[in-house]
């Protein structure tokens, strides 16, 4: 077997946040970094107690799955474009019984899409995302084991990398509006070298927004709020 093949996925599981998940080809291996933005949506979570999480791209299920492991959340949406990766999420949760449901859609899509809505207006929304945010075939700059790993779940597209995350942006306007959150806050991964593009494209929105850092102080989070409570 080629050398860089990753560990995980011959053994097919690793641990993430103090538990074990199930991992295979078609899911990005979960990386350490993401540990952080896990628990900033729990600090977020216990100060803001919101009704509805919203996990876009969940891969493995491992950012829903260990946030509901600390605190309840009546609603909560697992979405991936692809039905490989959603097949180990709901896997994943067959181990812990947590109330998600899981969709398959592009981005948001799925919440418009359907004739009547997912969830009620007027409800505290928190939406976490680790999108794909490598730039198209950037092979020169990445370790050789992801290689092996879904380029679904690492390219975000051929310029920035970012384009993912400004197509979620521009859909955020028609969810607003479908569902009037009392609240709706962002909390999202990026690379460590988009704070840059990410504050050029974050100000034509006008939203209130903040960069936090992983543990090796590595500013690779983006904070944004969306709607506010009065
Ligand atoms: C970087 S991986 C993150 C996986 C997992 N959340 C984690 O942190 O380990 C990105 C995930 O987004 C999914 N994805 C890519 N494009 C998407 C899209 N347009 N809509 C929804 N999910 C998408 C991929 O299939 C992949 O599972």
């Amino acid at each position: 077997m080629d050398s860089s093949f990753p560990p995980e996925y011959t053994r097919w599981w690793v641990e993430f946040y103090y538990q074990k998940f199930q991992v295979n080809e078609h899911v990005l291996i979960p990386r350490l970094e993401t540990e952080s933005l896990v628990r900033e949506a729990v600090k977020y979570c216990r100060a803001n107690l919101p009704d509805i999480l919203i996990d876009i791209g969940t891969g493995s299920g491992i950012i829903p799955l260990s946030i509901l492991s600390v605190v309840e959340i009546s609603q909560t949406f697992a979405l991936d474009i692809t039905s490989e990766a959603i097949k180990v999420a709901e896997w994943n949760n067959k181990n812990q019984g947590k109330n998600i449901t899981f969709l398959e859609s592009d981005l948001l899509s799925i919440f418009f899409s359907e004739n009547t809505p997912l969830f009620e207006k007027d409800k505290h929304t928190l939406l976490v995302t680790n999108l794909p945010y490598i730039k198209q075939d950037d092979w020169e700059n990445m370790s050789a084991d992801t290689v092996h790993e879904p380029k679904l779940a690492l390219f975000g597209w051929e310029n920035t990398g970012f384009e993912l995350y400004e197509k979620l942006f521009n859909q955020i306007e028609s969810f607003v509006e479908k569902y009037q959150p009392k609240t709706l806050t962002i909390l999202a991964e990026m690379g460590d070298n988009q704070t840059d593009i990410a504050q050029e494209i974050l100000k034509k929105y006008g939203w209130k927004f903040s960069f936090f850092s992983d543990l090796r102080w590595i500013e690779r989070f983006m904070k944004i709020t969306i709607v506010q409570d009065l």
